[in-house]
Formats: C-alpha cells, sequence, structure tokens
C-alpha cells in the first residue's frame, strides 16, 4: 500500500499564522511537529506501508524536503504540480504514475489523529473492499452541523464494519448539515480515501474525463529527476480545478465508508484548535511567548511578541512577527472577513 499525502492547500482560515507562503500543514499547531511530520509519523511501519509520495506545489517543494529531512521518510518521492488544480487533478497524478493494482491510501497532510491503532484498523478494514474495487471513505461520528465537511449516507453493510455509501454529500449548507447530524444515519468524510490505482482512474474516466484527459497527458510530457515528478505545465494547467469529493464521490456508484471510531481533527478554525489543545483549569490555552489572567475560555498562540491578555473571554488572540488577529473564539467567519479586508486592502 503506498501513502499519498496532499500537501498542496494554501489555507487563510488559520490567519495569520497560515500564509500563502506558510500552509497549515506546514505548521506545527499543537508541539513540535508539523502536520505533515505528523502524518508521515502515522504511516511509517514499512512492513505496511511503503515509501511515500507527497504531491505539492512546486512552491511549496523546498520547505517540504526541509521537513522531510526529520522524519522516516526522507526519501519520499515527490510529484510537483506547476499549478493548484485542487484534490482531483493531484490524486490523479498519483494514480497515473502508480501500477494499476496498487492500493493508494490518500492523506490529508493538514489533520490530527488521537488514536494510531484505531487508524491502523481502519485502514486494514478499508484495504480488504479496495482490493475488490471499492473506493474506500472513511467516516467520523458528527458533533455538530459543521458545514465544512462532506456527508456519507451510511447504506447496507458490506462486511463487518464496512458499509455501502449510500450517498455523498460535499459541504452541504447549514440547514441540510443540521439534519444529517439529526438524522444519526450520516459519518462525517474525514478525507481519507483508499482505493486501487486502476478503480479511481475508472472513476475519474466515468464522471471527470476534464481531469482525467489533461493529467495523463501532463505525466506523458513531465520530466522526472532525482525522485520529482513535474508534470507538464500547459497540459495540467488545463485539467478542471475540482475537489475529488465533488468530481468523483458525489457520482460513483462503488463508494464504501469504513466508520473510524478515532480522535480526529481537520483544525480548520481557532475554535477547533482551542477543542483539541491542552487547557488549564479556566479552559485557556497558552502556545508560545503567551500569558492569560484573570481570563476564561482564551486561546492565545504567540509566534512572535509576548502576548498577555487580561480579564478577556472567550477570545482567539494570535500574534506573529508581522501581524495580530483578535477575535471571538468561536466566530470563524471573522477570519475569513479579515482575510478579505487584507485582500481589498492589496
Ligand atoms: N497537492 C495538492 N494540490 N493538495 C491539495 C490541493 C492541491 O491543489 N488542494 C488541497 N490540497 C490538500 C490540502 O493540503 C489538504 O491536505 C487536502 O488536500 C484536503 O484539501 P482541503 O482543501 O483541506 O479540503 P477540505 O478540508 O475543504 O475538504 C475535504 O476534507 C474534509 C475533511 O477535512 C473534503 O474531503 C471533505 O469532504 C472532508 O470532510
Ligand atoms: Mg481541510
Amino acid at each position: 500500500m503506498t501513502p499519498v499525502i496532499l500537501c498542496g492547500g494554501s489555507g487563510t482560515r488559520l490567519w495569520p499564522l497560515s500564509r500563502n507562503a506558510r500552509p497549515k500543514q506546514l505548521l506545527s499547531l499543537t508541539g513540535a511537529r508539523s502536520m505533515l511530520q505528523l502524518t508521515l509519523d502515522r504511516i511509517s511501519d514499512r512492513r505496511r506501508f511503503a515509501v511515500p509520495l507527497v504531491v505539492t506545489s512546486e512552491s511549496q517543494a523546498e520547505l517540504i524536503a526541509r521537513q522531510l529531512v526529520d522524519t522516516h521518510a526522507p526519501d519520499a518521492a515527490l510529484i510537483l504540480e506547476p499549478a493548484a488544480r485542487n484534490t482531483a487533478p493531484a490524486i490523479a497524478l498519483a494514480a497515473l504514475t502508480a501500477a494499476p493494482d496498487d492500493l493508494l491510501l490518500i492523506m490529508p497532510s493538514d489533520h490530527l489523529i488521537g488514536d494510531a491503532d484505531a487508524f491502523r484498523l481502519a485502514v486494514e478494514k478499508g484495504s480488504e473492499l479496495a482490493e475488490q474495487g471499492w473506493l474506500v471513505t472513511f467516516g467520523i461520528r458528527p458533533n455538530r452541523p459543521e458545514t465544512g465537511y462532506g456527508y456519507i449516507k451510511l447504506g447496507d453493510t458490506l462486511s463487518a464494519g464496512a458499509f455501502r455509501a449510500e450517498s455523498f454529500v460535499e459541504k452541504p449548507e447549514a440547514e441540510r448539515a443540521a439534519a444529517y447530524v439529526a438524522d444519526g444515519g450520516y459519518l462525517w468524510n474525514a478525507g481519507i480515501f483508499l482505493f486501487r490505482a486502476d478503480s479511481f482512474l475508472a472513476a475519474l474516466a466515468a464522471h471527470a474525463p476534464e481531469v482525467l484527459d489533461p493529467c495523463r497527458q501532463s505525466v506523458a510530457e513531465g520530466s522526472t529527476s532525482a525522485g520529482r515528478l513535474r508534470p507538464s505545465p500547459d497540459a495540467f494547467g488545463a485539467a478542471r480545478s475540482i475537489s475529488v469529493d465533488h468530481a468523483v464521490m458525489e457520482h460513483a456508484a462503488n463508494i464504501a465508508v469504513v466508520p473510524m471510531d478515532v480522535r480526529w481533527s481537520d483544525v480548520g478554525s481557532w475554535q477547533s484548535l482551542h477543542e483539541i489543545s491542552e487547557k488549564d483549569g479556566d479552559d485557556n490555552v497558552a502556545v508560545g511567548d503567551a500569558a492569560l489572567l484573570r481570563s476564561s475560555g482564551s486561546l492565545v498562540h504567540s509566534d512572535g511578541p509576548l502576548v498577555v491578555a487580561v480579564g478577556v473571554q472567550d477570545l482567539a488572540i494570535i500574534a506573529t512577527g508581522d501581524a495580530v488577529l483578535v477575535v471571538p473564539r468561536g466566530d470563524s467567519q471573522a477570519v475569513r472577513d479579515a482575510v478579505e479586508l487584507l485582500k481589498a486592502r492589496g
């Protein structure tokens, strides 16, 4: 089984820590290791997993190469996209370079997973189905009507602990998300996929030839040196920019889901970072050179100056060398608004 790490997102929801040049997956949000390094740690057992393949953009290549040195996979192969075209083309490149019967474990590089053993068991379960041609997804029981995730409706049992996915809905609006959570028969899509390379390419041919054909051409016309594949920019640029969820998962009939009982977070907001972090008795989190006095429910994260918050409640205060953000902790729209304001200022 070959792990394929998707490492191309830019991410603005964790602004000002995440930037175009410093995306979420390369940040160390919880301790010393970055989210990419934690992802690679999860598949470090070489008896089970082949050397991983990292799909990323040319612009992130050197930062990533530096982080790989400090993992068990310094020799990971890199596929360097000339432009970001979202996850369907990124996964297509990996599938096109693999052997047809190779099992590919597609993993985002920006998640935290609490329970490594439960993760491994779910992957083992999924591999039986993937061998049979299923496109396997992994499901997490939802605890809130999050609109930033995909929802999978559980269908018939395929084998113990594995189900057919009756439907897949990527990022529903709030009302539908609430109905899915209330229904109880839906799981969040963890964003991790497992399939044979040929099964995925067949699904792309059926549902997204506008992704597959340019990607195939870009690999054929691409160049490889020192373990780095560079698809041809002209051909790759013609691929439709679309996520794998919209391109394939919402349409294919052979989708299976393996529920995964793990602590999982995609750390998409300051709120979710607060949730998963170690807190003091007043529900505060302080990371870096930061202190809180007479405060509660707040997160202070400093990459730069000393930050002292006194008498505040439920705030996120994020300081870097060149920017400081102060927002209500639970208001992720506020961060998007801040980023929009910055774009408008140029
Ligand atoms: N190489 C590459 N190229 N990687 C990419 C690109 C790209 O153009 N775009 C995104 N990625 C990487 C991101 O770095 C991340 O690790 C992963 O692919 C998923 O992309 P996101 O952009 O973070 O997706 P999402 O969080 O909005 O939604 C997906 O994940 C959710 C769970 O976190 C979907 O699969 C949802 O259904 C799912 O619930
Ligand atoms: Mg994500």
